[in-house]
């Protein structure tokens, strides 16, 4: 009787420190929590816009086949770019795009609308297209539910995923807005963000849950509503 319970106690250890192990691991690799935009009309859709940036700098041709954006002119207007600007325009290193894509409103969240479509490559894996290939704009678990992907550890190249990106078509303090997905920088603050967007903290706080402003983190997606001459 001693013994089993020397050994129950040795398992809960052990299954304690598993615990610890795994709460640790995805504390670090998920530091920001996943994005939920809401978007309160159901079957709602419109135009959306989201932030994008790629570690090694790329090209509006790639961001646009990436996110299948069917116009280019629809990616230089939402970066304020020159419309004879190439398509083969270079992006530097972590230099943040402006995307847009069309949004649908279902149970209460806003996701994609059936965009963008990734074709998995060999030896990617579900949190590499997550953190990576889509910037940190959604989780790798959200990627496995919207695909109904039994084990995240199992996906197959050739394969197509729906990557399903924060978005909402809901007004805002009574005006229809354009909801843009932004990325946090390192260093900004709720503040800044309303400043800089043409909108006000309590706005931001309210529209995206947060309490506390000094919660903002780098790499977590904002919903901030664009107006008028930011839309
Ligand atoms: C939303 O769309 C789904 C699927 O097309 C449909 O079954 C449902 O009835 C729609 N709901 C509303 C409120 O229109
Ligand atoms: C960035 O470049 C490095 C070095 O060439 C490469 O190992 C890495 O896979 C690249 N990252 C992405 C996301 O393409
Ligand atoms: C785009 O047009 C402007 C003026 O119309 C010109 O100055 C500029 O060189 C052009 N840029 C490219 C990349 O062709
Ligand atoms: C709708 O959302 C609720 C709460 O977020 C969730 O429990 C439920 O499973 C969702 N329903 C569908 C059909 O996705
Ligand atoms: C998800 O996968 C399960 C098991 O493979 C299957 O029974 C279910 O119908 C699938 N659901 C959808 C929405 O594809
Ligand atoms: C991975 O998934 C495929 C089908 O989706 C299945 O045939 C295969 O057995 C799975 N492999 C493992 C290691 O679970």
């Amino acid at each position: 009787m001693g013994t089993a319970g020397k050994a129950g106690v040795g398992l809960c250890k052990l299954v304690a420190i598993a615990a610890i192990a795994v709460v640790l691991v995805v504390g670090l690799a998920e530091a920001q929590p996943e994005a939920h935009f809401r978007c309160s009309v159901e079957n709602g859709t419109c135009r959306a816009v989201t932030d994008y940036k790629h570690p090694n700098g790329t090209t509006l041709e790639d961001i646009k086949s990436l996110f299948n954006v069917k116009h280019l002119p629809d990616i230089l207007g939402a970066n304020n770019l020159p419309t004879n600007t190439s398509s083969s325009y270079r992006v530097g290193a972590n230099e943040v795009v402006k995307v847009p894509f069309p949004c649908k409103c279902s149970n209460n969240t806003g996701l994609s609308n059936g965009v963008p479509l990734y074709r998995i490559k060999k030896g990617d894996t579900l949190f590499d297209i997550a953190t990576t290939t889509f910037a940190g704009l959604v989780k790798y678990p959200q990627i496995q539910v919207a695909n109904n992907i039994t084990d995240a550890n199992n996906i197959t190249a050739g394969d197509t995923l729906w990557i399903p990106l924060p978005c909402s078509c809901d007004e805002v303090g009574g005006s229809s807005v354009v909801h843009y997905a932004h990325l946090v920088q390192t260093g900004s603050s709720v503040e800044g963000i309303a400043q800089q967007y043409g909108t006000t903290q309590q706005v931001l706080l309210s529209l995206n849950g947060i309490d506390d402003p000094k919660s903002l983190e780098a790499g977590q997606v904002l919903d901030v509503p664009l107006q008028g001459q930011y839309t």
